[in-house]
């Protein structure tokens, strides 16, 4: 009769009732070579039943894993790091805002922590293209939306531009609204969503309107929803680009003091669905005007803070040059030596939540 290879769980269950170190050891050992040779995992063996689902297990994870028992220098120590592994195999712990396994938190190494984001390449799958003037790149939501939200919630885009957002929302089964002034630009991101294939089909709905006036509640009804869980606004850095001559566009304000007002206003319509505790994201970046550095980042993070929000975290992200500005480089280099300032090579991401 052919002998049963146990699973994973089993075998570390045997190997946490040994008592010498050393026959731990070679079991780990064991486990280790058979995860490395892929192909004795023909049974399925790195499936592990979680909840009534299953769920493949990453392998460098698990090789990680097996080393840092490997390495234990004491029975209790290696006993604790199998018990651990036991738990991340068998059970889930999801964050309270998103749908991160806390308790296998090692495997997502993708989603940054860390306040400086160096992020060189632009993704350019599916549907997103580089195309539109003034659009974020595509991480910038897939990030955020990974932290802040869980499969099947809401995120509201107040400035929608050419529907990066919600081309994120449906690769990651997000609901998703996004508002956006011109009509034409507002039917392009309608195309692109569409050509985002995705399995699960959340909803993604375009409003053209203000977003500072836009019934956003209405348009939620209309789709048995009362309420959103994330905002995310991507204003017009002020002037820098003018995207329409429509008045009510932001980058047409006539002065800072203006592009504040009615930005605080987009701020006040777009939270007014936002649910408590939730989390809204405000991407901009600075501005020079007259010799002087208009400081749109801090000023805008104000006007947020004048409402019920707490300031959560302020990210720094590169701005990598865009195809217009390259071979100006040495221009820039040239102009801010003579006129004494720094050439911008970053933006912000402020993060904010709700508290009432
Ligand atoms: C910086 S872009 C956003 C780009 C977007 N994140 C993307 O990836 O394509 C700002 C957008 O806001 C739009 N806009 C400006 N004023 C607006 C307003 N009052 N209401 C809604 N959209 C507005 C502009 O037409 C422009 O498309």
């Amino acid at each position: 009769m052919k002998h049963k290879t146990p699973s994973y769980t089993e075998e570390l269950k045997r190997l946490s009732t040994l008592r010498q170190l050393s026959k731990i050891k070679t079991g780990v050992n064991s486990l280790h070579l058979r995860v490395v040779k892929t192909h004795a995992d023909r049974d399925g063996l790195g499936t592990f039943p979680v909840n009534g689902q299953s769920f493949r297990i990453n392998k460098e994870y698990l090789l990680a894993e097996f080393s840092q028992i490997y390495e234990a220098q004491s029975v209790e120590r290696t006993k604790y790091y199998i018990k651990r592994l036991i738990k991340s195999l068998n059970e889930i712990r999801l964050g309270k805002l998103n749908d991160i396994n806390l308790n296998r938190w090692k495997e997502y190494n993708d989603i940054i922590t860390d306040s400086l984001w160096g992020l060189d390449k632009r993704d350019r799958s599916g549907a997103h293209s580089a195309g539109y003037w003034g659009n974020f790149i595509p991480q910038i939501p897939n990030q955020l939306l990974r932290r802040y939200t869980k499969r099947g919630e809401w995120v509201l885009d107040g400035f929608l531009g050419s529907g990066t957002t919600l081309i994120e929302c449906k690769r990651l089964d997000r609901n998703g609204i996004g508002i956006e002034l011109q009509p034409s630009i507002a039917k392009k991101a309608i195309n692109a969503i569409e050509r985002e294939t995705s399995i699960t089909s959340p909803k993604c709905i375009v409003a053209v309107g203000d977003s500072s006036e836009i019934n956003i509640s209405k348009k939620l009804k209309l789709n048995g929803v009362s309420s959103i869980q994330f905002v995310i606004l991507h204003p017009p850095y002020w002037d820098i680009i003018k995207f329409s001559n429509f008045e009510n566009d932001l980058s047409n304000a006539k002065t800072v003091e203006d592009f504040l007002t009615c930005f605080g206003h987009v701020v006040d319509n777009c939270s007014s669905v936002l649910d408590k505790g939730r989390f809204l994201a405000v991407v901009i970046g600075d501005k020079y005007s007259d010799g002087k550095l208009v400081p749109l980042g801090f000023r805008t993070m104000q006007e947020v803070l004048k409402r019920d929000f707490t300031l959560k975290s302020i990210i720094v992200k590169n701005i990598k040059q865009t195809k217009a500005k390259r071979g100006q480089d040495k221009l820039w280099r040239y102009r801010a030596l003579v006129g004494g300032f720094y050439v911008f090579k970053h933006e912000y991401i402020f993060l904010f939540r709700k508290m009432s």
